[in-house]
This record gives C-alpha cells, sequence and structure tokens, in this order.
C-alpha cells in the first residue's frame, strides 16, 4: 500500500515537473513535440512521397499524387491532426488512423456514409502522438516559409545532399 502510494507520488511529481519543463530551463514541451514528429516526418512516415521531403507538394515518388504544399497549410494544430489522422474525403490523402471512418472519430463519418469519397488507408499506421508531432513540425518548420532554399534542405537533409544545391540561396 505504502509502495503503490509513493508510486503515485512519484508520478504525480513527474507530472509536476514536465508541466514546468519550462520553468527548469528546459525546452517546452511542444518543441519536444515537434522534434519527435520531425523524426516521425524523416524515417517514420511516408508523407514525403507525395509532398515532399520540403513539404512543398513536389512528390519523392514520381508516381505518386501530388500533395498539397504544406508551406503554404492555414490549418490549425487541431486540424492538421485530423487531416492526417483521417485523410481528406474525396482526395487522394490517405488516412493513417487503421480505425477511422469505422466509426464517427473522421469528420462524425462512416464509410457507409462517405461510400466511394472515402480516403485511402494507408498501409503505416501512426497515432495520435505522432500526429501531433507531426502537425508541430509542420507548423514551426514548414508553415508560412514560402518555398524551400538551399538552406532550408540542408538543415532538414543534412549537408551534401544533391537536392539541396539546386535549391535557390536564402542569402545571395
Ligand atoms: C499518397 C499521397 C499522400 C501521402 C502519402 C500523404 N499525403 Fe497529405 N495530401 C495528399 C494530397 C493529394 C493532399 C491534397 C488533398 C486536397 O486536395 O485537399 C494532401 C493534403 C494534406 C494536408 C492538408 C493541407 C492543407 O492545408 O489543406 C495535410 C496537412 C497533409 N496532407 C499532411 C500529410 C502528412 C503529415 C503525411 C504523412 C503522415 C501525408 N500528408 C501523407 C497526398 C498524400
Amino acid at each position: 500500500m505504502v509502495k503503490g502510494l509513493s508510486f503515485v507520488g512519484r508520478l504525480a511529481s513527474a507530472g509536476l515537473l514536465a508541466a514546468l519543463g519550462w520553468t527548469l530551463g528546459q525546452a517546452p514541451a511542444y518543441a519536444q513535440d515537434a522534434a519527435f514528429g520531425r523524426d516521425v516526418w524523416l524515417s517514420q512516415a511516408n508523407c514525403a512521397d507525395c509532398h515532399g521531403w520540403l513539404a512543398d507538394g513536389q512528390p519523392e515518388d514520381p508516381r505518386a499524387p501530388r500533395g498539397a504544399n504544406l508551406r503554404d497549410t492555414v490549418l490549425t494544430e487541431e486540424q492538421l491532426v485530423e487531416v492526417i489522422l483521417c485523410g481528406r474525403p474525396g482526395t487522394g490523402m490517405p488516412h493513417f488512423d487503421p480505425r477511422a471512418y469505422t466509426d464517427a472519430r473522421c469528420y462524425g463519418l462512416t464509410r457507409e456514409q462517405l461510400g466511394d469519397a472515402t480516403p485511402g488507408a494507408s498501409d503505416q499506421t501512426l497515432t495520435n502522438r505522432h500526429a501531433v508531432g507531426l502537425a508541430r513540425f509542420i507548423l514551426a518548420d514548414f508553415a508560412g516559409k514560402g518555398p524551400p532554399t538551399s538552406e532550408d534542405c540542408t538543415a532538414l537533409l543534412g549537408e551534401g545532399n544533391a537536392r539541396c544545391a539546386a535549391l535557390p540561396r536564402a542569402t545571395p
């Protein structure tokens, strides 16, 4: 019993420390989520096939449909999360929540209601945490940033990447 309580106590203080992280000089929680989202973008999800590594809507996979230019997105974090988990009905944006449209979780709509407009299922599965990370990364690194420069490209993909050399430099 005492053991149980102290475990709860440890959990509570860990939660409190996380909530107060910024006062202790650590990065705020959303920055950690954006860094996690960056990892998901680079090495776990196939968003770049259609959206391009720099999210400018230039597919990396020539057979893939052309994704939206996420650098121009005006969606909020919640809307980004929903589009990622649910896809977008009637378009080529697939859903990454395998249970999307089995109940009303996505836009309040089911597969029965949407019929042919039901988005395709990605063969990848993303959780809410993945989607929040991706949304925060998109907002931090892409949204409103204008066309990608070679510096943006190098910051994301590393030095010596041939595709980065082909992009215009931010500072001539
Ligand atoms: C098979 C191709 C494909 C893949 C893979 C894909 N997308 Fe998309 N995505 C699209 C297309 C096409 C659209 C445009 C939909 C439309 O016409 O509104 C889109 C739209 C979006 C939008 C809406 C943008 C806006 O401002 O309206 C977001 C956000 C998005 N995708 C994020 C992602 C993320 C993040 C991933 C990876 C987890 C991903 N997409 C994977 C094809 C894809």
